[in-house]
């Protein structure tokens, strides 16, 4: 039978949140993954290091009997450097929102380049800056206007790493080529579905999400990247779990929920396309030396035998629901 194994499986971009909904989906990820980073856009957003503290212990306690690193982040707002200096030990990373721009963002910032004092701390403090890179233009080119922001950013921070989460457009995957500090995330969703999928036909709801999914051409040169193993880009689900009624509702939640099927999608993915064999860079390996993390051992076993996937998970349909994937997980070590 066919077989790949993994090692150490990271997912640099899963929003967890709290409670409930953190009981359920949290040992999803924790399974499949030696480690993840995790998403502080919670309501109230986890922004000082009590509320930091906090949520940690809740994902720890959410995660045990699994080895899972969390790799924990802040979400960006005006902090000082004294602020920062006392946070880092704790953080893989801060995450700038754009105020507005997707769920439980309307604490984010308002006015990017008006925090250039928080950059230059972070800066020398050597600590990543995450960015949800939209603009508040017309929802298909909400990123490539971005780029700007990108750009800018990475000209005058210099040795700021700054992680492009969960890109969507060919115009974001040049970047990466362009700017030495500036690495990317990518969801499986977007390496395979484009905007057709979304609203081409009948309205499918557990596939949309911010940003929004693009063109052809930016879904192949995602995917190019990705099978490629581009030594920047790194696997971010962007996981997103909302309740069912959240998205099947006028007014739908954008998330779509990957975190159980994610490898075996990819495994399905890479081998189309006679990738395997990059597989693990994209999951693993890239994440580990561009965010210089040891994550813990643990091998993810693949094979060619088919999983249904379930119709829900607690209140959360996954994407694909119901749909046959040929490869599943068969063994974790
Ligand atoms: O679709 C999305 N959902 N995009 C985001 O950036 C946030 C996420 C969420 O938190 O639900
Ligand atoms: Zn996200």
């Amino acid at each position: 039978m066919m077989e790949i194994t993994l090692q150490s499986p990271l997912d640099m971009h899963i929003h967890f949140r709290q409670d409930e909904m953190l009981k359920v989906v949290a040992p999803l990820s924790a399974q499949h993954f030696a480690g993840g980073v995790i998403m502080p856009n919670l309501l109230p957003p986890v922004d000082n290091l009590d509320r930091l503290h906090w949520y940690t212990s809740e994902v720890q306690q959410a995660c045990v009997g699994h080895t899972f690193d969390p790799y924990m982040t802040l979400f960006f707002r005006d902090y000082t450097a004294q602020d920062l200096e006392l946070a880092k030990p704790h953080i893989i990373g801060i995450k700038l929102y754009p105020a507005g721009a997707t769920t439980n963002s309307d604490g984010g910032v308002q006015e990017i380049m008006s925090m250039a004092h928080v950059f230059d701390a972070m800066q020398e403090l050597d600590i990543p800056l995450l960015v949800h890179g939209e603009t508040h233009g017309f929802v298909m080119d909400r990123e490539d206007e971005f780029c700007e922001v990108y750009r800018a950013l990475a000209t005058r921070w210099p040795r700021l790493r700054i992680t492009m989460e969960h890109i969507t457009t060919q115009k974001a995957v040049g970047l990466l080529d362009e700017f030495e500090n500036l690495r990317a995330t990518v969801t499986p969703h977007h390496l395979i579905i484009t905007l057709d999928d979304l609203a081409g036909g009948m309205l499918q709801p557990h596939l949309f999400c911010k940003p929004i999914a693009k063109r052809p051409e930016d879904r192949d040169a995602l995917l190019q990247a990705a099978l490629s193993a581009h030594p920047k880009l790194m696997l971010g689900s962007d996981s997103a779990p909302h309740p069912r009624d959240k998205k099947e509702c006028p007014g739908c939640a954008a998330g779509v929920f990957t975190a159980p099927i994610i490898l075996p999608m990819l495994a399905e993915l890479f081998e189309r396309h006679n990738a395997l064999a990059n597989l693990q860079a994209f999951v693993s390996d890239n994440a580990q030396r561009l965010y210089k993390l040891t994550p813990p051992a643990k091998t993810i076993t693949l094979s060619k035998t088919a999983m249904m996937i379930p119709e829900l998970y607690g209140s959360v349909v996954p994407m694909w629901a119901g749909r046959e994937l040929s490869w599943s997980v068969t063994a974790i070590s």
